[in-house]
C-alpha cells in the first residue's frame, strides 16, 4: 500500500505497511502530552520527537507536511501582537513584512479580533502542491506556523530547510524514510489491540 495524500498532490510515493491494529485505550487526557503545540521550540519538539525515537532530521522533514493544506487564523494568532499604537505586528521581526501584512489582511475579523473560521494556505503560492516550496518560504520569512518559522532560527534545522529548498529530490527521499518511520512507531499486534468499530472509542 503506498501513502496516498503525498502522491496524489505531486510528492513521493511512499510504502506503508497494513494491518496495524487500534489500541486497546481512548481517552482525550492523553493526548496533550503527546502532540507539539504551535508555541514550542525547536529543543522542545526535538524532545517530543526524540521520545518517539525520530530526530532532528525527522522534525524539519516531517514539518514539510505543511506543504500542503492550511491553517485557521486562530492556530498562528500568536505571530503577533498589538503595539503601543494598537496596531498588529508580527511578533517576530524575522517575519517578511509584506506577508504578516497579508495574514492580518486575512484574519482580521469585522470586530477586529482574530477570525476564527478563516484559514490560510501553510505553503503560500502552492499550497495544493507537494513540492519543496514550503521550505524556500520558510528562509524568506514566509513560514505560517510559530513551529514553522523557528525552524530556521536554530543552525541545525536551518541547514537541513536549506538543503531541501535547493533540491526536492533530497526532501523527497528525506520525506520518503521519514514517513515510513513514522507510520511504524507504537505500531500494536495480536491482543496489543484491535479493529476498532468506532475510530474514537474502544469496542468494549
Ligand atoms: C511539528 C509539529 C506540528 C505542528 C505544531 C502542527 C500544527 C498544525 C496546525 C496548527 C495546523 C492547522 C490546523 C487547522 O487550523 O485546521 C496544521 C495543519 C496541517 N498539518 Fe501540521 N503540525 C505539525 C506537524 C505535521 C506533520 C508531521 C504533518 C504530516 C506528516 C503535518 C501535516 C499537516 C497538514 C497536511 C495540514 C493541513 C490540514 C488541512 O488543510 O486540513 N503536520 N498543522
Amino acid at each position: 500500500m503506498h501513502s496516498p495524500a503525498a502522491n496524489q498532490t505531486g510528492g513521493p510515493s511512499v510504502p506503508v505497511s497494513l494491518g496495524r491494529l487500534d489500541g486497546l485505550v481512548s481517552l482525550a487526557s492523553n493526548v496533550r502530552a503527546n502532540i507539539i503545540d504551535t508555541g514550542f521550540s525547536v529543543d522542545a519538539m526535538a524532545r517530543s520527537f526524540s521520545a518517539k525515537g525520530l530526530t532532528l532530521d525527522d522534525l524539519v522533514t516531517l514539518s514539510g507536511g505543511h506543504t500542503i493544506g492550511s491553517a485557521h487564523c486562530t492556530t498562528f494568532g500568536e505571530r503577533f501582537r498589538v503595539d503601543a499604537n494598537g496596531s498588529t505586528v508580527p511578533a517576530d521581526t524575522a517575519m517578511n513584512a509584506d506577508y504578516a501584512g497579508e495574514l492580518i489582511r486575512a484574519c482580521s475579523a469585522v470586530n477586529n479580533t482574530v477570525s476564527s473560521t478563516a484559514a490560510v494556505d501553510c505553503d503560500e503560492g502552492s499550497a495544493s502542491r507537494f513540492d519543496n516550496a514550503y521550505f524556500a518560504n520558510l528562509l524568506a520569512g514566509r513560514g505560517l506556523l510559530r513551529t514553522d518559522a523557528v525552524l530556521v532560527q536554530n543552525a541545525t534545522t536551518r541547514a537541513t530547510v536549506e538543503a531541501f529548498a535547493r533540491s526536492e529530490g533530497s526532501f523527497f527521499a528525506g520525506w520518503a524514510a521519514s514517513f515510513a518511520r513514522l507510520t511504524s512507531l507504537g505500531v500494536k499486534t495480536g491482543a496489543d489491540g484491535e479493529v476498532r468499530r468506532t475510530c474514537s472509542r474502544v469496542n468494549g
